[in-house]
């Protein structure tokens, strides 16, 4: 007979906006045989994460979601309580703990095939994980990149636009990044140049400048779509022959928006990423290497994205106004 673990989380009973449907509640946690038990220490707040609670994320049918009630949270890093009888853990191990709906909460259960040792230095970078994980697919999946060609992306506000220019800098490829005219651009400009990425606006005069900024020659290879809209089909005219196009966010709402003319003169490939898909579809042992490398690379980069840190469980509300409506950073709850 599993034992019951004591827990308490934010858990939802019906879907709808996160300030009216997410209670913090006390729980029993109950292991199935080979689950293990990981005492949450961080987890992130992913503004999907608003979207799953409200049930309007894009994916949503695509997620293994747990019967109601639910806890909120997808990924984080915690400790290895019990493991289940994984060769690959053991107690006290410092873990990264994805794809996985639940981690708003002090203690899970989960399937050790979810849970992923890493160095404790790592922790803080770890958090959210996969959003490096999903830069480095989105740069290594889909084309042959060699050095000197060009990558493209929009959305470059983000922390995944920021992990593409960090990740890209060692290939030496180069990464031009567009991002909207707005608050958060000259922020967003300041920490692509550590990367050397230049950033342009979302509009027609960057659309010029990243043409000139390309000359002739250097047409992109891969152009990494987080927005859509029309300025997306804007920037489809700026890509080489036979280049690939993957889009992997709409935050904006926006549409995707394809003119056909330059289809016309210049194949493109045009691919999708979704990360739960992607996750999944990866042996342990290979997740395991990706992590392994994408923490390393971003260490060595010093790495670093503006927070908004809950520095408890009980204080999750007081930012995700901060991390949902005004937006510019990512959430972190400290849960121990
Ligand atoms: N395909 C997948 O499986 C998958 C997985 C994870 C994330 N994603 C998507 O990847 C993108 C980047 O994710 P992320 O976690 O790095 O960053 P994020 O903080 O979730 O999103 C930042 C992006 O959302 C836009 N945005 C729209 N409204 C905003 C607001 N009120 N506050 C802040 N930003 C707002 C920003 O564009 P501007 O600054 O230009 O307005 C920026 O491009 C998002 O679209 C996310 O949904 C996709």
């Amino acid at each position: 007979m599993s034992q019951k673990i004591a827990s308490s989380g934010w858990r939802y009973a019906r879907s709808g906006p996160i300030a009216t449907v997410l209670r913090q509640e006390a729980f029993d946690v109950v292991p199935a045989k080979g689950e293990a038990v990981v005492r949450m220490v961080a987890a992130p707040l992913h503004r999907t994460d608003a979207a799953v609670i409200n049930g309007t994320a894009l994916g949503r049918k695509r997620v293994d979601a747990a019967a109601f009630p639910r806890v909120g949270g997808c990924e984080g890093v915690g400790q290895v309580v019990a493991t289940g009888g994984a060769a690959h853990l053991k107690e006290g191990d410092t873990v990264w703990v994805a794809p996985l709906q639940g981690t708003w909460a002090t203690t899970i259960a989960a399937d050790p095939q979810r849970l992923h040792r890493i160095d404790a230095k790592h922790a803080g970078l770890a958090v959210h994980a996969s959003t490096f994980l999903m830069a480095q697919q989105l740069l290594q999946g889909y084309a042959r990149l060699r050095k000197g060609q060009v990558v493209l992306q929009n959305g470059g506000s983000s922390a995944t636009a920021l992990a593409v220019s960090a990740l890209a800098q060692p290939q030496q490829l180069r990464v031009l990044t567009v991002a909207a005219p707005g608050p958060r651009f000259e922020a967003a400009k300041a920490r692509h140049a550590a990367y050397q990425s230049p950033v342009f606006t979302y509009d027609g005069k960057g659309a010029r400048e990243v043409a000139a900024a390309m000359g002739k020659e250097g047409r992109a290879a891969l152009y990494l779509n987080g927005v859509g809209g029309d300025y997306f089909d804007h920037f489809l005219k700026l890509m080489a022959p036979t280049a690939h196009v993957v889009s992997y966010g709409a935050q904006n709402g926006f549409g995707l928006f394809v003119s056909g003319s330059n289809l016309i003169y210049n194949e493109l490939t045009l691919e999708g990423f979704f990360l739960p898909t992607y996750l999944r579809s990866l042996t342990h042992g290979q997740r395991q290497t990706q992590l392994d490398f994408v923490l390393q690379q971003l260490a060595d980069a010093k790495f670093t994205y503006p927070t908004t840190t809950a520095a408890g469980l009980g204080k999750l509300p007081d930012v995700w106004d901060d991390v949902f409506v005004k937006g510019g950073s990512k959430g972190i709850v400290k849960i121990q």
